[in-house]
């Protein structure tokens, strides 16, 4: 299990996938990951967790999650309601979404303590190393500015990847570690890969490719091909 590459989408709030189109996307995700040994997690939007989650065989993960009490708190993504409508995890911290250091330690532990995993993002190798001293199952590293852009952070940034890598082992980091940031086809993950993660966390190359199908089949099967034996 341990050697096993994942691959997490994250849908955003990208106009490609909101309400049904959620479903079709996940359904796309899921057709692939019956005939690719990688493990893909989806992320819809918020609203569509649920939905996604009953409809597929995929680990659905929340994009965020917030501090709020169960009972009387108005809107906030709470982690016992993300367990509730049947996710399996959150992302946290991701650049669009960053939670400020007094509350993310307490998030992590209120997600673990529902049994949620988590993906927790970073921009340097200094939050790294921070971040990684709170086990989650796994920790992404993806430079904001690259976010979105199309141009590969496994490209563009390769020492940034390593020394991350470096990094966590040596706060012995023991989970999977990713990352993201303008990955667009199946050579930016092999180089990803090493570069010594374990997966990507991908985003618009997917929710706005032509053909669904065809872009998860590509990236999966770059991280299938690049496992250990
Ligand atoms: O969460 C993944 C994300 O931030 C990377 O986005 O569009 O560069 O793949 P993108």
């Amino acid at each position: 299990m341990r050697d096993r590459r994942t691959l997490i989408l994250n849908f955003k709030n990208y106009s490609e996938a909101l309400g049904a189109k959620s479903l079709e996307l996940s359904r796309a995700a899921e057709r692939v990951s019956s005939v690719v040994d990688v493990e893909i997690v989806v992320a819809p939007p918020t609203p569509m967790i649920g939905a996604v989650a009953s409809a597929v065989n995929n680990r659905v993960f929340s994009q965020k999650a917030d501090l709020g009490v169960v009972g009387q708190s108005t809107g906030a993504l709470i982690p016992e309601s993300i367990k509730a409508a049947g996710a399996a995890g959150s992302l946290l911290n991701h650049s669009e979404a960053r939670v400020p250091p007094p509350g993310l330690s307490t998030l992590v532990t209120r997600l673990k303590s529902v049994g949620l995993e988590v993906c927790l993002c970073a921009q340097t190798p200094r939050e790294v190393k921070k971040l990684a001293a709170l086990s989650t199952e796994y920790l992404a590293v993806e430079p904001p500015e690259l976010i979105g852009g199309g141009v590969a952070v496994s490209r563009a940034r390769p020492e940034l990847i390593e020394d991350c890598v470096r990094v966590a082992r040596s706060a012995a980091y023991r989970g999977r570690i990713l990352c993201g940031a303008g990955i667009v086809d199946g050579e930016d993950v092999r180089m990803a890969v090493k570069l010594g993660v374990d997966g990507v966390l991908v985003s618009s190359s997917v929710v706005k490719a032509m053909n669904w199908d065809g872009k998860i089949t590509e990236l999966a099967l770059a991280l299938q091909a690049s496992r250990n034996p």
